[in-house]
């Protein structure tokens, strides 16, 4: 077949949700078939992601906007991949790896890279006439993820005195995705209830989380609970917390600064084991930071047969440092983010291993979205059972939560992955 062979692929400069320049890829296929392709970006970024390459031009966008990689991709990898079919996706991210060189893509960027390998993966799924989730996951795929909704930040997303990054909301007790939903909606209008009663400010973080001033995590805890009770659920039977500390946010030469003092790693691991024992919380991510690996071990020791943990910049969807992970026994889950690695093809290989492990993979957006919802299709391609992409609010966010409820309309086949998500 030759329709599904690359007939132009075009970079160009678009807005992420924070306004900061991002890549998106144009691809047309022979047949006529067109797709657009839009990459994220992170704030709280690991040190050992992928590179995301930025012009450091003053002169535009503060120094970060990406010409350069828009660049690379017009006129070194576009060259090199017309002509080539996109069914082939192993082959095509093997040839954007080359052309790059550099293993962390370093050269060509792994925006540009990644806008790239995600048009492809788009364009093959229409040319083959079917939705992208299906495409990629063939009849295996079976489960709606569970949603991970960031209702209440801190941290380096936030500009407040809770050091925790992310207060998450998983709608474990819903028979549906649009029940769950539903659930999480109500409890976050609560939540702007409260908030507005006690005088504390409604204005949202950058994943449509709220981010209001309060003395300590447990205070942010603390008005979950009742924002919950107030919207009618019970907490801990149809809604359970999750948290993302970013602890690399945290971490400095003597320790972690945590609630206005300097803790060591078995210190913050004793705070996390009082938490779980007083609030309904089923994950912690990133509880440490990103080489922090004799006390992830601790913390797994500890605290892994209770609670999901998560490994975000440690693991950085690299397999060797899952691998390393899983050898170790650091963690028991890991945050799956295409741009980390920036191709579809290792994204899907870290996957397989995080799976082969008996870990769960939680597909994840970044706190720069765009419109683009190719991580909602991913979570169901892969049984991935649960989903980080923010608060219940705000049109980047939504996106992707849309793309699941219309998933689910479509094919009556596909079970909310509900409790099922978190049993080991
Ligand atoms: P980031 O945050 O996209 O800013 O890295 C999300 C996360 O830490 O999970
Ligand atoms: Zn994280």
């Amino acid at each position: 077949m030759t329709k599904d062979r690359i007939k132009t692929l075009q970079a160009m400069e678009i807005l992420d949700s924070r306004g900061n320049p991002t890549v998106a890829v144009h691809l047309e296929l022979e047949d006529g078939t067109q797709i657009i392709s839009r990459i994220p970006s992170g704030a709280s970024t690991g040190a050992h992601e992928a590179v995301e390459l930025r012009d450091n031009d003053p002169a535009r966008f503060g120094g970060k906007g990406v010409l350069g990689a828009v660049k690379n991709v017009n006129e070194v990898i576009a060259p090199a991949l017309v002509g080539q079919s996109v069914s082939d996706q192993a082959a095509v991210d093997q040839r954007l790896l080359e052309l790059d060189g550099d293993p962390r893509k370093a050269k060509l960027g792994a925006n540009a890279i990644l806008a790239v390998s995600q048009a492809v993966l788009g364009a093959a799924a229409q040319v083959h006439a079917e939705p992208l989730y299906r495409y990629l996951g063939g009849l295996n795929a079976s489960v709606l993820p569970v949603p991970l909704l960031n209702v209440l930040n801190g941290g380096a997303h936030a500009d407040n005195n809770v050091d925790i990054q992310e207060f998450m909301l998983a709608p474990v007790g819903a028979a549906s995705f649009h029940e769950a939903m539903r659930m999480a909606q109500e409890s976050y209008q609560a939540l702007k209830k409260i908030l507005q009663e006690k005088t504390l400010r409604t204005a949202v973080g950058d994943e449509g989380g709220f981010a209001p001033d309060l003395d300590s995590n447990r205070a942010a805890l603390d008005l979950l609970i009742q924002a919950l009770e107030r919207a009618g659920l019970q907490p801990g039977q149809d809604i359970v917390l999750a948290l993302d500390v970013a602890a690399t946010e945290l971490k400095r030469e003597a320790g972690y600064a945590f609630e206005g003092s300097i803790k060591t790693g078995p210190q913050l691991i004793d705070y996390y084991h009082r938490l779980i024992r007083d609030y309904p919380i089923i994950s912690i991510e990133d509880g440490l930071a990103e080489d922090d690996w004799e006390n992830w071990q601790l913390m797994t020791e500890r605290l892994g047969d209770q609670i999901q943990l998560v490994g975000d910049d440690i693991f950085v969807t690299n397999v060797d440092r899952i691998q390393k992970g899983i050898e170790e026994a650091c963690a028991n889950a890991v945050l799956i983010k295409l741009n980390q690695i920036g191709t579809v093809s290792e994204t899907l290989q870290a996957i397989r291993l995080t799976h082969h492990a008996g870990w769960k993979a939680i597909v994840s957006h970044r706190s720069g979205e765009t419109e683009d919802t190719t991580i909602a299709d991913l979570a169901v391609a892969i049984n991935g059972t649960q989903i980080k992409t923010g608060a219940p609010a705000r049109g980047e966010r939504i996106a992707k939560y849309n793309r699941l409820l219309a998933i689910e309309q479509m094919d009556p086949t596909l079970e909310y992955a509900g409790w099922e998500a978190f049993r080991p």
